[in-house]
Parts: structure tokens; sequence; C-alpha cells
């Protein structure tokens, strides 16, 4: 499975068109047995998903996801630190096993939802990624994300973490803004940083948080794929790098 999700990582991209068409049952089914099996970085914040059709999506929402899809990916997770990045890595995860099987995906930062009107009794809202089939879904192979390049955002001295930075500079991002500085140690460890936004907007840093857990999927799933059998550690005391980043995780080789 994980060799699946790494071929992921280089044909995923963001669908801006679905068909009207119904997630397959074996897609639908399996989508929910993966995510159920999932444990997050930070495993003692409760969490969890529902899948919705589109009306029922409109329902509960305040800003109406900009792309129309027949379901979204909804995650749910208590409010605590680290909560939005578990969420971004859990949903990432999901994206890449749904472009294995075909699937086409679209993060959805920019629905919201009115907690009045969001299922009783259900964890705090997080974020959703619409799901379908549609056209142009994929990258043909070798077509180059458009990303910022490896020097502005890889700090490596190791060749053999190579491939595993690269697949983590090319996750996606609220606004494609790649908030992230990925940084090697002569220890097997790979620390990710997030980059402080410029205003302090706190909804921009709520979806980088989010992004941040995208990227960790990215650097887990091209790790494992490289033969190692990473781990996910929060380090004290913290990393430091550079000035204006603030350290999100570490993944021990
Ligand atoms: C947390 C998150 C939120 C996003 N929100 C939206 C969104 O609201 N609408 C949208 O069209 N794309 C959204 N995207 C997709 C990004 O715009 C996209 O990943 C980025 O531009 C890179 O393009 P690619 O995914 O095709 O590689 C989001 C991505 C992430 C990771």
């Amino acid at each position: 499975m994980n060799e699946e999700l790494f071929e992921s990582i280089s044909r995923r991209k963001s669908c801006q068109k679905f068909r009207e068409e119904e997630l397959r049952a074996e897609d639908m089914d399996g989508l929910v047995d993966f995510l159920s099996e999932l444990e997050a970085p930070e495993e003692e914040i409760d969490w969890n998903f529902d899948t919705l059709p589109y009306l029922d999506m409109m329902r509960i929402c305040s800003t109406a996801p900009a792309i129309r899809a027949p379901v979204y990916l909804v995650l749910r997770a208590e409010r605590k630190n680290f909560s939005l990045q578990n969420c971004g890595y859990l949903g990432e995860l999901a994206v890449l096993w749904l472009t294995s099987r075909g699937v086409a995906t679209c993060w959805q930062g920019s629905a919201q939802v009115d907690p009045n009107e969001d299922y009783r009794g259900s964890l705090p809202y997080v974020t959703c990624i619409a799901m379908g089939y549609g056209e142009d879904a994929f990258r043909a192979p070798g077509e180059q994300p458009d990303r910022k390049e490896a020097e502005k955002v890889i700090f490596n001295r190791t060749p053999e973490y190579t491939p595993i930075l690269e697949a983590a500079r090319i996750a996606p991002s609220s606004f494609n803004r790649q908030p992230w500085a990925f940084v090697s140690d002569d220890r097997q460890r790979l620390h990710l940083f997030r980059k402080k936004s410029v205003l302090a907007n706190p909804v921009t840093e709520f979806h980088q948080c989010v992004d941040c857990g995208a990227a960790l999927a990215h650097l887990e799933v091209a790790a494992k794929a490289k033969g190692y059998k990473p781990e996910f550690k929060r380090l004290k005391p913290e990393p430091s790098f550079k000035r204006g980043l603030t350290y999100q995780c570490s993944l021990q080789l």
C-alpha cells in the first residue's frame, strides 16, 4: 500500500472540475476502512471524519465549498495544539489513497461550517476535501508541479534524504503558499518548520498548520518508500533554525 501512496505523490493534483457522478461504493468503503486504520502524529488528540454528499455539505456550510463535487471528506478534531496539523496529515494520506484509486480530489480550505448547523455532538469542524471523478485530474508522468525551488525550502546535506524531502516539497498547500522549511540534521532526523505568515492573520495561520500536516504525510510516505521506519517526534528542547520559522515536528528515520 505504501508504494501506491508514494506513486500518488507525483500523480496528485487539485481537480478543478468534477463530474456529477457518485463515488463507486468500493472507493467509498475503501476510504472509510483506510482512514479508520490511521493514527495521527499527535495520537492523543481526538479526531474523526464524515463523507458528506454535496447537498448535506451545503446544509451545514456558512461558506460553501468553492468547487462543487459529488462528495466531501470532512475532517473534525478537538481544538488542541497540533490538531490542525493532524487533520492535514490524515487528509493528505486520504488524498494519496484516493489518487491511487483514480479518484480526483481538491482540498477546500475556504469552505466554512456553521457550528450551529453542524451535526449535534460532533467534534469541531476543521476542513474538507472535494472528491469525485474529473477530467485532467492527475499529473502526467514527468509533469512538474509549480513549487518554490528546493534551495528556498530544503536545507539538507545528506543526498540519500533528497528524494524524501523532494516529496514533501511538492505537497499541496492553501493558495500554494508552501509555508514550510525542511531541515535535516546529522542524527537521521528531518525537521519541519512553518513560516510565520507576514501579517499573522489567524485564518492564514489556521490553513498553514493544515498545510504542514499535508507535508508530514508526504515526508512519511516517502521515507517508508526509501526503506526507513520513520517515527514522528516533537523534540524538547525544540530545534531552531532561522528567525521567522516555527518548529512543527520531526521525523526520526
Ligand atoms: C489546506 C489546503 C486548503 C486548500 N484550499 C483550497 C480551496 O479552498 N480552494 C481550492 O481551489 N484549492 C484549495 N487548495 C488547493 C491548493 O490551491 C493547491 O494544492 C495548490 O495550489 C497546489 O496545486 P496542486 O494541488 O494542483 O499541486 C487547498 C490546499 C490545501 C492543502
